[in-house]
């Protein structure tokens, strides 16, 4: 119950689509929204995983995996990549999805996907049944018809995110706000 109401006040949560492949050589592909950025220096990202699952097999037997962003137009296979198939079958045949290699790693990236970051397993971290994964950036892959420039533009990237029960959301009104920096009440400057 209470899992519920954190999962629905805890939003907007990204979406980690995470590309693995087994020991067998089985292509995995699976949503995480228990997901962020857990290290700076290092670049480090954290998902999580609730309960024994076959991307948390691969990503601990291989120590390595891929996360593809999980942007609009892909709604439907990122969708379907959460159906709990058998260990044995190649989620990106099951739904029609491209495999690209990746730049450092074994797993490959989704073609179609405007962003990929490749990870070597850090470390896992359990609570109870949840296993936390940390993984070390090793490379960044971005789609040039995502860039503005040489930033990554939030409008063309349309990243998913997962609210609480079934809902999905996009990127909403965007809002552009300077930080302020601390001036001294007492100095004349
Ligand atoms: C949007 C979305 C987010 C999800 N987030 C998580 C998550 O953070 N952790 C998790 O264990 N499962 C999550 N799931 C469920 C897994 O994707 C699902 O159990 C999947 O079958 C696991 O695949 P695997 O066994 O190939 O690893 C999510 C599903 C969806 C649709």
């Amino acid at each position: 119950m209470m899992i519920r109401t954190l999962k629905a006040v805890v939003v907007p949560r990204p979406i980690a689509w995470v590309s693995s492949i087994s020991q067998e050589g089985v292509l995995n592909l699976a949503p995480h929204s228990f997901f962020t950025v857990a290290s700076e220096d290092p670049p480090v990202v954290q998902f999580t995983s609730v309960g024994h699952k076959d991307s948390l097999a691969n990503v601990t037997s291989t120590g390595e995996f891929v996360i593809c962003l999980a942007n609009l137009d892909l709604i439907d296979q990122i969708n379907s990549t959460a159906t709990d198939y058998p260990p044995e079958v190649d989620e990106f045949e099951a739904v029609g999805l491209v495999a690209e290699p990746s730049e450092t790693v074994t797993p490959p990236r989704v073609a179609d996907s405007p962003v990929a970051i490749e990870c070597q397993t850090e470390r896992t971290v359990s609570f109870g049944a949840s296993t936390v994964v940390f993984g070390r950036v090793t490379c960044i892959a971005i789609d040039e018809s995502v860039m503005s420039g040489d930033h990554p533009d939030v409008s063309l990237l349309q990243p998913l995110a997962r609210l609480g029960r079934n809902e999905w959301s996009t990127i909403g009104e965007l809002i552009e706000l300077d930080r302020i920096p601390w001036r001294d009440p007492g100095s004349s400057g």
